[in-house]
């Protein structure tokens, strides 16, 4: 009889306990409520100081979650730093080139260390970082779930698992099935072009193409958009001093669906962004946005995609370890 009292009390507080798990892979809102609550507080703060000096970085560091994420999942394989010339980690693989950011998590680290030692992981760290870019850049907020564990091991080979810079949908669809997600979250994420800058190396294929790397455009770029992105990156050599240019023209620095008005008129500024207009799904979702009436729909879809991409891979419970310092292993 007691038993099947327990039992039934079991069943009716299940959709309890589980509200506040994050995607059934053990991660779970509040997880540092007991051992760590301010937490999130530290986070958001030094987060609004970093991007009050550097505004930028919000783009960078929303990412660096992403491309955590997406390399042998969210557990911080990213911020380690080569120990072995001979195995370099991700953050020396070649599509990581790019991305900054990483003192800027330090230091926030190191903030958490002082309040709650060896408590908050890195893997965590960047999800809160990423989020709070996105909402210190005018976006969404939306609750992440937390518990992640950080990573030992992190190779640059691994990064064969980001979708290739001049994949076609087909290919794109293929790399975010394997993490679990859909067409529709490839429109959604794709929809973090909105922040931050493509450097001329990223899209310059698309304006020298052909035999001589002449001027032969990709048919899927406006020609007048073409032509200005040619002014800023003379030659195909790629580099032009490091020269970049906005993704989301005149609102790179805004959190909105401004992003999608530029993919829907062939101002996509790189090839995935093109390749959004490929694919049904995808298409249907940028000429949606791109009206502007749908701005709270982006928002909340952004936050669920985000959870989504959150959860990818992660250790949890007694698996990897809590990183005092995000860039070695303890
Ligand atoms: C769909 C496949 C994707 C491809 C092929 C792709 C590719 C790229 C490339 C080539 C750059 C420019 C790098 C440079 O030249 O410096 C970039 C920048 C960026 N990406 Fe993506 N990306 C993808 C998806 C995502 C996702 C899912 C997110 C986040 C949720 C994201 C966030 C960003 C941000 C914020 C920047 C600007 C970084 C900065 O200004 O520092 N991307 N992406």
């Amino acid at each position: 009889m007691a038993a099947a009292w327990l039992a039934a009390l079991a069943f009716a507080l299940a959709p309890l306990l589980c509200a506040s798990e994050g995607n059934g892979t053990g991660i779970a809102f509040g997880y540092y409520n007991a051992t760590c609550p301010e937490a999130e507080t530290i986070v958001f703060r030094e987060t609004a100081r970093i991007l009050r000096a550097s505004p930028d970085l919000a783009a960078s560091l929303l990412r660096l979650h992403y491309h955590d994420c997406f390399v042998q999942g969210c557990d911080a394989s990213v911020l380690l730093d080569t120990t072995d010339a001979a195995n370099p980690t991700e953050k020396d693989g070649k599509p990581n080139e790019s991305l900054r950011g990483f003192d800027a998590v330090a230091r926030v680290k190191d903030k958490l260390e002082t309040a709650c030692p060896a408590t908050v992981s890195c893997a965590d760290l960047l999800a809160l970082m990423a989020r709070d870019a996105v909402l210190l850049s005018k976006g969404p907020r939306w609750a992440v779930a937390l518990g992640r564990r950080d990573g030992r091991s992190s190779s640059a080979g691994n990064c064969g698992e980001l979708p290739p810079l001049y994949g076609n949908m087909t290919v794109m669809v293929e790399v975010f099935a394997g993490k679990g997600m859909d067409a529709k979250d490839i429109a959604v994420l794709s929809g973090a072009h909105t922040l931050g800058k493509a450097h001329c190396s990223s899209f310059a294929d698309r304006l020298y193409s052909g035999a001589n790397a002449t001027c032969v455009t990709d048919p899927a770029l406006d020609g007048r958009y073409a032509a200005r992105l040619r002014l800023r990156c003379p030659g195909n050599n790629g580099g032009n001093g490091g020269a970049a240019a906005e993704m989301d023209a005149g609102s790179c620095g805004t959190f909105d669906t401004s992003y999608y008005r530029h993919v829907a008129s062939k101002r996509g500024l790189l090839q995935s962004d093109a390749a959004l207009m490929e694919h049904p799904v995808t298409a249907a979702y940028v000429r949606r946005a791109a009206t502007g009436r749908y701005d709270g729909h982006f928002f909340s879809d952004f936050a669920e995609s985000m959870a989504k991409m959150g959860a990818v891979g992660v250790l949890t419970g007694d698996q990897g370890e809590i990183r005092i310092k995000c860039n070695r292993v303890n």
